[in-house]
């Protein structure tokens, strides 16, 4: 048997991972020509649209590539059926979001979309078919993939001749930097037991990453590790938090301790910024998933252990919004309050999981007015997001799509996303639009004290003491 050259692959789930993922192996793979299905429609056609400015997902670089690949090598549709039929690989890239009812509800990874679409694999594949797990997966979910497989293919028409191999190809993108993250990563993992079909997928990479970033292991290990590295990476930011908090209260400055502490190249100066708690759809499902099959392994020590990183991020967005509230007064209504950043991170429209979600419901419960702005995020999606409070309390928010006109009147500002453009405020201006007294807080530590301590302002600042 000779390792089988891809020419067809078919990605299941138009995504944050699906779309950036296909358009760079497009980019780099002109040979091989790749469809994205997705369910939903409206997704779909606004990855078809042509104005490439409208497309799903924002992600510096990416409209680029789009306006390349798309309808060259790379095709976006919601033809399930045929994209399966047609392709040598098929990567399942489809939401692993944590479940909300039965047994694990709360913790344990929802993979019902997973299952879906192995189940439609196995009906419509033709030959020989290379399932690619792309999705965040519990540990040992190749085994229910491939026991799908094998059983559901008896359905396919075409059975005869129709083998499956499953692999696991975890992805470590971060948004924000998805493309330069898959044109340039730190290292590829394929996990899997069948060597031939190991190699086909080394080879799509070998196009642009070099040999010794593709690493290799069993397909327990693959799955695991990409549970792993998010719990550790998370667990950076609980730590750094925590001293924040610490540092508050004691004259320390975070950026300080952490300039000390990340010398030591055992710690490394990267993923230590402290911040209002780390959002995004990934690291706490994650974490969350990972203390449940530590409990289901019968390691209830190793779970509560990995649920104190979810545990104290919460607690770092709460004090924030509690300190906030003692800062004015302890009564925030009818207050006019600017927000800056609606997004989980910069330089993306993904509010999934953002803390600036339950910041912005609590302080409208308590009765302020706030003017929220964000470069990304639009206004329906923070309407979305805000949800039954954001609807009961319809007249006390807006969203502003002028910067310089999100300050007037307002009694404070709080910077919730490190966006470049609140880097370059002009304090001295906004100063002047303030009401008096007011308060700047900078949870993402952006705003130089120095620059800002002899305006008309309050300022507060994650993780510095009072020593300013
Ligand atoms: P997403 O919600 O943005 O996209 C998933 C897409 O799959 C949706 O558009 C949904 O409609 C589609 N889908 C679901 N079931 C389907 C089915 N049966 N057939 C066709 N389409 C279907 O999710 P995402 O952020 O792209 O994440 C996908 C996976 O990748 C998750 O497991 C996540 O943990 C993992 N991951 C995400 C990131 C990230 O930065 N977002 C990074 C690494 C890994
Ligand atoms: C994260 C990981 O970095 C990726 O490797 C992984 O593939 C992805 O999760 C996933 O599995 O979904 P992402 O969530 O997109 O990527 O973005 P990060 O840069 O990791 O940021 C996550 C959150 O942590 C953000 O809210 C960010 O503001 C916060 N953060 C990050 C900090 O507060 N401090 C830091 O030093 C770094």
């Amino acid at each position: 048997m000779a390792v089988k050259n891809i020419q067809s692959v078919c990605c299941i789930g138009a995504g944050y991972v699906g779309g950036p993922t296909m358009a760079v192996i497009a980019d780099n793979c002109p040979n091989i020509n790749i469809t994205i299905v997705d369910l939903n429609k409206e997704r779909i056609d606004l990855w078809n649209s042509d104005d490439v400015t409208k497309i799903p997902i924002f992600e510096p670089g990416l409209q680029k590539i789009i306006k390349k690949v798309r309808n060259r090598n790379l095709f976006f549709t919601t033809e399930i059926a045929n994209s399966i039929k047609n392709a040598d690989m098929v990567f399942i890239s489809v939401n692993t979001p944590t479940k909300t009812k039965g047994i694990g509800a709360g913790r344990a990874s929802d993979i019902s979309w997973v299952e879906a679409c192995t189940r439609q694999v196995a009906r419509y594949a033709t030959g020989e078919t290379i399932v690619v797990e792309k999705s965040t997966i519990p540990v040992r979910t190749a085994e229910a993939v491939k026991t799908i497989l094998k059983n559901n293919s008896k359905k396919n028409p075409s059975k005869e001749g129709c083998s499956f191999s499953v692999l696991s190809n975890p992805e470590f993108l971060a948004e924000g930097t998805a493309i330069k993250d898959l044109q340039n990563p730190d290292r590829i993992l394929i996990g899997g037991d069948d060597e031939l079909s190991i190699q086909a997928l080394k080879n799509i990479y070998l196009n642009w990453v070099s040999e010794e970033k593709v690493i290799t292991t069993n397909l327990w290990s693959s799955e695991l590790s990409k549970l792993t590295a998010n719990a550790f990476l998370a667990q950076r930011i609980s730590s750094i938090n925590s001293i924040s908090a610490l540092c508050e209260v004691t004259g320390a400055d975070i950026n300080e301790v952490k300039k000390a502490i990340g010398l030591d190249t055992r710690i490394g100066q990267k993923f230590l910024n402290a911040g209002p708690g780390f959002g995004g759809s990934c690291f706490k499902k994650d974490i969350l998933n990972l203390t449940y099959l530590c409990q289901h392994f019968g390691l209830p020590e190793v779970s509560s252990y990995w649920e104190q990183v979810v545990s104290i991020n919460d607690w770092q967005t709460y004090r924030i919004y509690k300190m906030v509230i003692n800062k004015l007064f302890g009564n925030v209504t009818n207050k006019k309050i600017a927000i800056l950043g609606f997004a989980f991170k910069a330089d993306t429209n993904d509010t999934r999981e953002s803390p600036a979600i339950f910041i912005c419901k609590e302080l409208l419960v308590e009765g302020a007015f706030l003017t929220i702005h964000d470069p990304k995020v639009n206004e329906s999606q923070i309407d979305i997001d805000l949800g039954e409070v954001g609807q009961e309390n319809r007249s006390n928010w807006s969203y502003s799509d002028d910067l310089l006109k999100t300050y007037d009147n307002c009694d404070a500002i709080i910077i919730l996303t490190e966006w470049e453009e609140y880097k370059k405020i002009n304090w001295d201006f906004v100063s002047n639009k303030m009401n008096s007294p007011s308060w700047v807080f900078d949870t993402r530590k952006i705003v130089s004290p120095e620059e800002v301590k002899n305006y008309d302002f309050n300022f507060w600042q994650v993780g510095l003491g009072n020593n300013i």
